[in-house]
């Protein structure tokens, strides 16, 4: 029938809920441009080989382009009758040339290896995009960054206060796992660079067309090397799916921090109204809905990428339908993000920061104790003994209810006699901040080179 591309040996149409379960149109239209692109190409292979005149050939690639235009406008579109996006432009094709010169164009060509070519043409464009739009979230980051370079904030290991650091060391901290996303999706597209066409149904064609001619002319690097791998493997979709959820699961951990800054405990941050939602009840409210879409969608992202490797495990070679349920979960996740990043761009960027709070927390929750120690340690004090001291001075200051930079020389002796006044000097913030200025450290002149460091970075991205 019509749409259908192969009738010939069955003497009847499909069962109706043979056809349901069959169709993909609904998803897989979105290739349509691809498929397109990948029939022009495979035509100038076909007249190149001999089996298109000039004429043909010219009027095919006529006839593409009109098809081309068609669907663009939404004057063509897949008929109900149409099993998937290949059959549907067959159809449509044959529409503006004919039938004759319509049914020429899938000589040495089979739906296996036109799919596995699409699906890659269609995500190198797409992680594309992903990854400019990452670069406006390490833009957000970086830019915050910059505006508050000097503002302390309590750094934290298990939720509890560690030790004294930068607020921008920890925004910049949220902005190198996505440089490695980034440079993840760029590596990724050396092996989705990697032409199918050609490879036919599994075993290559028997037709004289070039694949690595085929390649170049869609933009990619080369062809396959096996014809079989070329239409079976689904690993780059999966690498793929595998990308976009560790950006969700590193936005996830970003979003986290953002909500608990913004809660009236922390009170580290406010939300910007435009990246905020209010409650119908509560009109108080102003909830972190960007962060928690993000943290969300991460869940849903790892689930397409499980989903995707267990409809992967255990196929044999080659070509199995079961391979027609790549697209559905990576499409989502690169939907998922494409309405995410912006968001998240918008949402970090505007958030207002409250350095008076940050800086009265930061040197809270005895978070100055590893500067004891090291003091000690500079006072030639061997660590573990340095170490115990400084937990002595913890315990001291737990009884009287103070914290380690409320110590007054007095104080001192009773803790132990190596603590001379000199410490008193390091139990400063400003004093810790600065003394870890080594590279990758949080001293403003470490953090301040990871800036232009990042800066390099984002240009050459
Ligand atoms: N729709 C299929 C897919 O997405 C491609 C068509 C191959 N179908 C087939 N019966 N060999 O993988």
């Amino acid at each position: 029938g019509e749409g259908m591309l192969w009738g010939g040996r069955f003497s009847g149409g499909p069962a109706d809920a043979m056809f349901a379960l069959s169709k993909s149109t609904q998803f897989d239209w979105r290739l349509a441009h691809y498929d397109i692109a990948g029939s022009r190409a495979h035509a100038n292979a076909l007249q190149r080989a001999g089996l298109l005149t000039g004429q043909e050939h010219s009027d095919m690639l006529a006839g593409l382009d009109e098809l081309d235009r068609r669907v663009r406008t939404g004057e063509f579109g897949p008929a109900p009758t149409d099993e998937d996006v290949h059959g549907a432009l067959e159809r449509g094709l044959m529409d503006v040339v004919g039938a004759e010169l319509g049914g020429r164009l899938r000589a040495g060509r089979s739906r296996n290896d036109q799919i596995a070519t699409l699906v890659r043409a269609y995500l190198r464009d797409e992680i594309r995009v992903v990854a400019e739009e990452l670069l406006g979230v390490i833009d957000a980051l970086r830019s915050q960054a910059d505006k508050h370079l000097g503002v302390p904030m309590p750094g934290r290991t298990h939720m509890q206060h560690a030790q004294p650091i930068l607020l921008s060391h920890e925004l910049l901290a949220h902005a190198w796992p996505l440089v490695r996303d980034i440079d993840r999706l760029r590596d990724l597209d050396k092996r989705l660079a990697v032409s199918p066409y050609g490879s036919s149904a599994l075993a290559g064609t028997s037709l004289g067309l070039d694949p690595e001619a085929v390649a170049a002319d869609l933009g990619f690097s080369s062809s396959v090397s096996n014809s079989i791998d070329g239409t079976a493997a689904r690993d780059q979709v999966a690498e793929a799916a595998y990308v976009l959820a560790q950006i969700g699961v590193d936005l996830s951990r970003l979003s986290e921090d953002v909500i608990t800054w913004c809660t009236v405990e922390f009170g580290f941050a406010t939300l910007a109204d435009a990246w905020s939602t209010g409650s119908s009840i509560m009109p108080q409210k102003k909830n972190p809905d960007v962060a928690e879409l993000a943290r969300g969608k991460s869940g849903r992202l790892i689930g397409n990428l499980a989903g995707l490797l267990a409809t992967l495990k255990g196929l044999p070679l080659a070509y199995d339908r079961d391979l027609q349920e790549d697209k559905e979960p990576i499409f989502d996740s690169l939907d998922q993000l494409r309405v995410l990043l912006p968001a998240m761009a918008g949402m970090v960027g505007t958030l207002t920061f409250h350095p008076d709070r940050t800086s009265e927390l930061a040197p809270r929750g005895f978070s100055l104790a590893t500067d004891v120690a090291d003091w000690l340690v500079r006072q030639r004090v061997p660590f573990a003994q340095a170490h115990e001291i400084a937990g002595a001075a913890v315990r001291y200051c737990e009884g009287k209810g103070i914290d380690l930079p409320d110590l007054t020389p007095a104080d001192l002796p009773h803790i132990a006699p190596e603590l001379g006044e000199g410490v008193l000097q390091v139990l400063t913030v400003e004093g810790a901040i600065a003394s870890r200025s080594a590279r990758g450290g949080t001293a403003a002149v470490a953090v301040r080179a990871q800036l232009e460091e990042l800066s390099g970075e984002m240009d050459s991205a």
